[in-house]
């Protein structure tokens, strides 16, 4: 009785063994689904799939998304495959494409003191890897700086310098570069003891050396599409005194030149971007305390002028509306840069030097399209919600 007892609990894990291995193999190519022994084999592939919850899954059997102890969210591949949610959290290593990080208490939100790491095992064919904010909702900085909670990316490319986030940072991403380390990379969400309810879902693909979807290497974030918005780290942020962008950041914000387009304009969003912003939070940063500003209702231009402000380095007043030096290369401390443009920093996005009214900017040079985005370890803004639109090559007559 004993002896066969050890005897099935061998078999079984050889048997389990077996399957881990064969499912492994799978992972990157095709699933099986066999719902009729010897009469049928239906053969699918692992594709990105349309979950009910979050926003993709990945396709499977119903028995491989058990084994791998993900959430079927749906069907795919015409019904024969499960759209399977995988999601990892603290102290876990996740190994699949398209996975989801989570806090330990997911779905509902974290609310303790916690460091919470988790690694990325990757091949050696993957270049990058792309972390898509889809909810992350951490306590913001304090005066820049992120104090209480922090996220940050650890054991990527040593030159690639991605920065520790904290914030409201919804619908933003960033890319890794990872293909001059082996992993595993480690993505740590550290959260402090002030009380706040975090949350936090953070999609993560792994993008092939030779995939079209690669990022130009040394670029954080890439945006592809002729019409788009970047912004800078929690820019939507309600609570007034956690506001404004992240100090000591360097990094670089890229666009895929979309064919036949020869020239991109950006322009002073208005934060349509993201649902979370509202004109109605205008008045949460520092950069919207000057009292010269007119405060009419509904405003355009005073609603305009706040979703922009980064800090020169002489500001200690904060009053970037009457410090502007917009398009001068007097912005020495925090500062976009514009490819083939100069420097922009103070209360309005303009070419024009002292300009307190932000104008849309067009860029024709050939290139990379890139901006870049620095800020040293003190004063503090804003920061910046770009509109952007690419146009095309045709000679341009009617200027
Ligand atoms: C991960 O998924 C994305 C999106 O479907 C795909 O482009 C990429 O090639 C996948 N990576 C791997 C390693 O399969
Ligand atoms: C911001 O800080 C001030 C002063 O410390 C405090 O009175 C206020 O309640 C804080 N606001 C929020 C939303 O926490």
């Amino acid at each position: 009785m004993w002896k066969s007892a050890v005897f099935l609990l061998t078999v079984a894990s050889i048997a389990a063994a077996a399957e881990v291995k064969s499912r492994r193999v799978r992972d990157s190519s095709t699933s099986i689904f066999n719902p009729f022994p010897f009469l049928q084999i239906v053969r699918f592939a692992n594709d990105e799939c349309a979950a009910e919850s979050a926003s993709s899954g990945t396709c499977y059997t119903a028995k491989e998304c058990d084994d791998l102890k993900g959430h079927i969210q749906g069907d795919c591949a015409n019904g024969y495959g499960s759209c399977c949610v995988l999601t990892y959290s603290c102290r876990e290593t996740m190994r699949h494409n398209l996975s989801y990080f989570v806090p330990p208490s997911y779905p509902e939100k974290e609310e303790e003191a916690n460091v919470c790491p988790l690694k990325i095992a990757f091949e050696a064919t993957i270049c990058q890897i792309r972390l898509d904010f889809e909810r992350f909702d951490i306590l913001g900085p304090k005066g820049g700086d992120c104090v209480d909670d922090l996220f940050v990316v650890l054991g990527g490319n040593v030159n690639h310098r991605v920065p520790v986030i904290c914030g409201q940072n919804a619908n933003q991403h960033i890319y890794v570069n990872v293909d001059t380390v082996e992993g595993p990379l480690e993505l740590q969400m550290i959260t402090g003891i002030a009380r706040y309810s975090r949350d936090w879902r953070i999609k993560v693909s792994m993008v092939p050396c030779d995939s079209p979807f690669k990022a130009p290497n040394g670029c954080l974030q890439f945006f592809t599409g002729g019409v788009g918005n970047f912004r800078s780290f929690n820019f939507n942020q309600p609570d007034t005194n956690r506001s404004g962008y992240l100090n000591s950041v360097d990094y670089a914000i890229c666009l895929r030149r979309e064919r036949d387009m020869c020239y991109v304009t950006y322009s002073v969003g208005r934060g349509t971007g993201n649902s979370e912003n509202s004109p109605g939070k205008k008045d949460n940063a520092a950069a919207s305390t000057p009292t010269t500003t007119p405060r009419g209702p509904r405003d355009n231009s005073l609603i305009r002028s706040n979703s922009f402000g980064i800090a020169t380095s002489t500001d200690k007043s904060m009053d970037f509306q009457s410090d502007s030096k917009g398009g001068s290369s007097k912005c020495t401390g925090d500062y976009l840069a514009i490819f083939g443009l100069e420097r922009f920093c103070g209360g309005a996005f303009s070419l024009t030097s002292g300009s307190k009214e932000n104008q849309p900017i067009t860029v024709k040079d050939s290139g990379p399209l890139m901006v870049l985005f620095k800020s040293d370890k003190t004063f503090n803004g804003r920061g910046f919600d770009i509109d952007f639109v690419q146009g095309p090559c045709m000679p341009i007559t009617f200027f």
